[in-house]
């Protein structure tokens, strides 16, 4: 029973355990390619609907290619009336945990249900990523005791969630941010949601089940929630004057500074510069430029622990900009997951291209055999 021979890779960090084709990570130079392109080409040039194509097809769009499979993601946004009764009988619950619930739900009316084939995957996966907004801020909508805004096929997948929140629609500067922050959460390999998702696609269980877990995944603090930490930070330091005290006791406290710091990057995030101009741009027009001198302050006093590879990271520009667009903290996960969707997808039609069940091996350190003693005489 000895594993004192066995090589423990806890976290399972820096394991391979195959071969993708979805995105490419170099932590040390902090560079970032879906299906090969570059994210700095993707957020500056792209679309969330063309990225989205991108990353489930392999190849940039053609003009027909990108006009059809937005037209398939526009028809697809309403959700069933007995989906949002779910979410009426759980309106009190963590917006995360509506999500995952509702997303499972959505797999008892899918029109393709109980059909795994690639062709039905792919058909499951667009519509879902055309539902899950449509989720959130139904819930968010019902929570409040308003109806809620029915989704509109003529804007955008950005544009249209934030009508759908709102009730209005936003200017096209909001909308475009929005819209990049969706490419740039849109993938990023083998994080834990999407391995997740993966492990449940080894079993050769379906998309919705693969996609619920990886929303359970992404739900926790230390995956999806550091854009509420940084909210959190930036309110509590409150003026940029007191940014360098509130980070000196932080890592007087050995705590971390939220926004900062990567598993894989040891330089910049290169998703966090592209939020950056955008929180500047919305903090002046809100008349609010303190938010965006906090959060310089704050980098300022995180300088000398560049050489040691903490750097700024994507959620460190996204929490503001959320807040600043009225969205309330409980939501910035949710609007993760929806940006996460056309990765997941992805994901899962990879793994199911070429499956195996996914079944490492725990280390067992517990007694020896032992004599099974009846209730009776213990
Ligand atoms: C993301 C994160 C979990 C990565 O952690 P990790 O790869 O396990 O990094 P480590 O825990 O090995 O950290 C290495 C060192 O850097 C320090 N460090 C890492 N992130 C830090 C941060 N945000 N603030 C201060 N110190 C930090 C650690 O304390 C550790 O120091 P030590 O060697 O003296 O103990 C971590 O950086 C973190 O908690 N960041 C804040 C939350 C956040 O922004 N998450 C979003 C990620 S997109």
């Amino acid at each position: 029973m000895t594993t004192d021979k066995i090589d423990i890779h806890r976290g399972l960090a820096d394991v391979y355990f195959d071969r993708t084709e979805s995105s490419f990570i170099d932590g040390k130079e902090g560079t970032l390619l879906y299906r090969g392109y570059n994210i700095h080409d993707l957020a500056e040039k792209s679309t969330f609907e063309e990225t989205s194509y991108l990353l489930i097809h392999g190849k940039l769009p053609t003009r027909s290619e990108l006009d059809a499979f937005d037209v398939d993601l526009r028809s697809s946004r309403a959700i069933p009336d007995q989906v949002v009764e779910i979410i009426r009988a759980i309106k009190d619950s963590h917006p995360m945990d509506v999500l995952r619930t509702a997303t499972s739900a959505l797999s008892s009316f899918d029109p393709d249900a109980g059909d795994n084939s690639p062709e039905a995957t792919l058909r499951k996966g667009l519509r879902l990523t055309s539902q899950v907004p449509t989720i959130v801020t139904t819930h968010y909508a019902i929570r409040d005791g308003r109806e809620p805004v029915a989704p509109r096929n003529d804007l955008s997948h950005a544009a249209n969630f934030l009508y759908m929140f709102k009730g209005e629609e936003c200017d096209e500067d909001t909308n475009q941010l929005m819209d990049k922050d969706f490419i740039l959460h849109a993938e990023h390999g083998s994080n834990a949601s999407s391995f997740t998702a993966r492990v449940v696609v080894g079993t050769n269980a379906d998309i919705h089940g693969a996609i619920t877990a990886g929303i359970a995944a992404l739900s926790g603090p230390s995956h999806g929630g550091a854009a509420e930490g940084v909210m959190k930070m930036a309110l509590e330091i409150g003026e940029p004057e007191n940014a360098a005290q509130y980070v000196k006791d932080v890592l007087a406290r050995r705590d971390r500074v939220m926004g900062f710091g990567h598993r894989v990057y040891r330089a910049e995030d290169p998703r966090a510069r592209h939020l950056k101009a955008g929180v500047k741009r919305l903090s002046e027009e809100m008349g609010q430029p303190k938010w965006y001198a906090i959060l310089e302050a704050v980098i300022e006093a995180m300088k000398p622990y560049a050489r040691r590879g903490i750097h700024v990271n994507v959620d460190f520009f996204a929490g503001v900009i959320y807040y600043l667009n009225g969205i309330p903290e409980d939501l910035f996960v949710p609007i993760f997951a929806i940006g996460r969707m056309p990765g997941w997808v992805l994901q899962v039609l990879e793994q199911q291209e070429n499956n195996i069940l996914l079944r490492p091996r725990l280390a067992y350190v517990g007694p020896e055999e032992q004599a099974y003693v009846p209730i009776a005489d213990r």
